[in-house]
């Protein structure tokens, strides 16, 4: 099948992780490389999309003709989302975003203390970035394409974050699959889409190179971008 143009379509991408401090020499995050939201970037602007990526830190290039926006922490990358994703048509979220961060950053490095075993973190929840999006009035919304990083359940748990954020669609990645996922240069997803008739479609892309499934999560973004509002 032809690949539908994205020219002059303007796309924003999250990627990578966020990095919660919790002083001046420590932080919460986790193992996102920024591999699978880089590769979609790339797949966008090949198809001649006006890319932005809001990058969490990775040790990653920016891709050719993508503008990037580096930021540390899930409330900097919701406050850069909030901005950018009012003039986009398609905002996709691959970004493995906090869900809490410390309550407060200590001001100088936490010490430990003689004589005690335990150290309580009072944790608070970081914004919902891609559910924000969603919830965006229809004349400022992107089409909002999520993914759900799971270890179990895909299609359950995949379906019904697609509903409880309020997505158009979701690619679902079994993040417990050896050599898939986090950090890897290959991944495997289940994608789910609502179709036109307020049922929700799937295709499963067996694992391939991330690159290459950027390409196929972007030509079927751009397929549900081409058809009439119904959503
Ligand atoms: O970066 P790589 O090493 O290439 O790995 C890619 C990946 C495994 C990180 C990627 O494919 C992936 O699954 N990204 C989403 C990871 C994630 O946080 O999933 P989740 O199921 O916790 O979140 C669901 C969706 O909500 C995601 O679109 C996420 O960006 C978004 N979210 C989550 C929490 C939050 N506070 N705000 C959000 O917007």
């Amino acid at each position: 099948t032809k690949a539908p143009e994205a020219a002059g379509l303007a796309v924003t991408i999250t990627a990578g992780p966020t990095r919660e401090p919790l002083d001046p020499v420590r932080y919460l995050s986790n193992h996102s490389s920024g591999k699978m939201g880089y590769a979609l970037a790339e797949a966008a602007a090949e198809l001649g999309a006006r890319v932005t990526l809001i990058s969490g830190p990775v040790s990653l290039p920016c891709p050719a003709g993508v503008e990037r926006l580096e930021v540390e922490t899930a409330v900097e990358m919701h406050e850069a989302a909030q901005r950018l994703a009012p003039e986009s048509d398609l905002f996709i979220g691959c970004a493995a975003v906090a869900d809490y961060r410390a309550e407060s950053a200590a001001e100088h490095k936490i010490k430990k203390v003689e004589g005690e075993e335990e150290l309580v973190l009072r944790l608070v929840k970081n914004p919902d970035i891609i559910a924000a999006v969603a919830a965006l009035p229809a004349e400022h919304r992107p089409l909002v394409v999520g993914f759900a990083a799971e270890t179990r359940d895909l299609a359950t748990y995949a379906r019904d974050k697609l509903a409880r954020k309020g997505l158009d669609m979701i690619v679902a990645n079994d993040v417990s699959r050896e050599g898939l996922g986090f950090g890897s240069d290959h991944n495997a997803a289940l994608l789910l889409w609502r179709s036109g008739d307020g049922g929700v479609d799937q295709e499963s892309l067996d694992p391939q190179p991330k690159r290459e499934m950027a390409g196929a999560v972007i030509r079927r973004a751009l397929a549900c971008l081409a058809r009439p509002p119904s959503r």
